[in-house]
């Protein structure tokens, strides 16, 4: 679905807010509404249920968003935590040096893609998208000029040369898009880290940082929790939590938010086993994917060029978006880094005693990390579609948002036929009332049933129980399937057993 309706879907449907709204919006921070927050909740369910449930090595922690503030200084984060920036004088306007190049080449690719699909239409079936690809010239021109770029502004960034990427702007004669101009300043880092100030303690030892990412708070209780858990290497600290970044660009929905959702997971193994468990991770959190309906299509590895100060090895899992395939998860092979680290800037010994080898030694972590708030975004980009309805011949269309049944937000809806026949309310609350105590149920009774139907369709809840007056007399309710719109008339009971074997965890993981 276009990109604009689904985010105008969100905000009818009870699923996102801009936050402050009231107050004319705050750029890039969104809440969640009543459908939202089951989503993003069943979301976290789901990721928490295949991570900690589902691994008898894997055990979950809740760290605080404020840590002392020498972690930061250790994690690397208050050196090199850093996007690079430029400003255009004219319009006043600030951008990421980095995003100018790649909206550049994205421009490219665009026209690219223009001419693949003229000469698909062209062609039709004997087209050969690889080998028109590879032998166009105007298409290679093109495709060149994006390698180019890109390899000058990985190299610009890869070694910090920030002079490098303002004569690649100007090379590359890009312009504002507010100003048109190119009166650019020149390229200079900036920290994304918030922070504040603790009220008894003034000065730079009472400055706090608002976490980047929940990681630092599992490195910094690796002792605690191996000690008090008595897990042995190979294992695994789970978290879900918020982190803050001061995007300079953000845009996008909640693609990329100033404060947003984590779910990390930090891997503990034996030195020199990293890339084993690297390629393990990376095959697993495919799946899990996979398990969520995406199609494989829809998603592909990405390995990454520059690596982060921290890293061996790193590839993220994209996912295409509405705006283009864009990361959704990062899997790093993290190294000893951020143990040694801790072990350096707080005087204390931070390593694993491995009974098998007899031996000391700081473990290596892989890590696997994803934004509950993309994934949210996936999700529903995966889901939200309008199509002709099922078995109908007049040519009528719905909006349905076919998100697995697991993660609905809205198990199921109970819909007495009339709202003014006391007896059907009387008999939809008490059907209410059972299932409410096994899943998120709404009731509904306003409007016709067919406009029930739809509400129910665009928010995705997989079942909706009609009763009706056969109830009344053989205590049977018809159960309407949201995909394949068939109905089925059994008892309440049925109902709620087969609701709770449809959409439970267990049918997809
Ligand atoms: N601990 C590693 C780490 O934080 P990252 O690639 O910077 O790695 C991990 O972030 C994931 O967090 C990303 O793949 C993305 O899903 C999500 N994420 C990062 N920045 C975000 C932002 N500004 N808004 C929403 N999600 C974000």
């Amino acid at each position: 679905m276009d990109f604009k309706k689904l985010v105008s879907h969100c905000k009818e449907y009870g699923f996102i807010y801009q936050s402050s709204e009231l107050y004319d919006g705050l750029a890039a921070v969104y809440d969640y509404g009543p459908n939202g927050v089951e989503l993003k909740n069943n979301i976290k369910n789901y990721w928490w249920h295949s991570m900690v449930r589902m691994h008898n090595n894997i055990v979950g922690i809740d760290s605080a968003i404020f840590m002392h503030p020498k972690i930061w200084k250790a994690s690397g984060h208050v050196d090199a935590f850093n996007d690079p920036l430029v400003d255009n004088k004219d319009s006043k306007k600030r951008y990421r040096a980095d995003v100018l190049v790649e909206d550049y080449c994205a421009k490219i690719e665009g026209k690219i893609q223009k001419d693949v699909d003229k000469a698909a239409k062209r062609f039709g079936n004997s087209f050969d998208e690889h080998q028109f690809r590879t032998t166009n010239g105007r298409i290679l021109e093109r495709q060149a000029k994006i390698d180019s770029a890109m390899s000058k502004l990985n190299t610009g960034l890869a070694e910090g040369d920030m002079a490098a990427l303002k004569l690649l702007i100007e090379e590359l004669e890009i312009a504002c898009p507010v100003s048109g101009t190119k009166n650019w300043t020149d390229v200079r880092q900036f920290n994304l880290m918030f922070n504040t100030q603790l009220g008894n303690i003034s000065g730079e030892e009472g400055k706090l940082y608002l976490r980047p990412e929940t990681a630092q708070g599992i490195f910094v209780n690796f002792l605690n929790v191996q000690k008090t858990s008595r897990q042995k290497i190979p294992f695994g600290i789970a978290q879900i939590g918020k982190a803050f970044r001061n995007e300079i660009v953000a845009r996008q929905f909640i693609f990329r938010m100033r404060e947003f959702e984590q779910m990390e997971m930090q891997f503990f193994v034996r030195p020199g086993t990293e890339m084993e468990w690297y390629n393990t991770w990376k095959e697993s959190r495919m799946e899990w994917h996979k398990s969520l309906g995406t199609d494989a299509n829809n998603l592909r590895f990405h390995d990454h060029e520059n690596l982060a100060h921290y890293a061996n090895a790193a590839v993220d899992i994209e996912f295409k978006f509405p705006f283009g395939f864009k990361e959704l998860e990062g899997i790093h092979s993290r190294t000893d880094f951020d143990l040694k680290q801790h072990q350096e800037y707080s005087g204390r010994k931070v390593q694993y005693f491995d009974p098998e080898l007899n031996e000391n030694y700081t473990p290596y972590v892989v890590e696997t990390s994803i934004g509950c708030d993309r994934m949210f975004l996936a999700m529903v980009s995966n889901a939200l579609v309008e199509e002709p309805v099922p078995g109908s011949t007049d040519g009528s269309t719905r909006i349905v948002m076919k998100l697995p049944k697991a993660i609905a937000p809205v198990k199921a809806a109970v819909l007495p036929l009339l709202k003014n026949d006391e007896t059907l309310v009387n008999a939809a609350k008490a059907v209410l009332g059972q299932l409410k105590k096994h899943c998120q149920v709404q009731y509904d009774e306003k409007d016709a049933i067919g406009r029930r139907y739809r509400r129910q369709d665009a928010i995705g809840t997989p079942y909706c129980l009609t009763i009706d007056h056969q109830t009344l007399e053989d205590g049977t309710l018809t159960l309407r399937d949201r995909d394949s719109l068939d109905q089925s008339r059994l008892s309440p009971e049925e109902a709620v057993t087969l609701i709770n074997s449809e959409t439970s965890f267990a049918t997809i993981c």
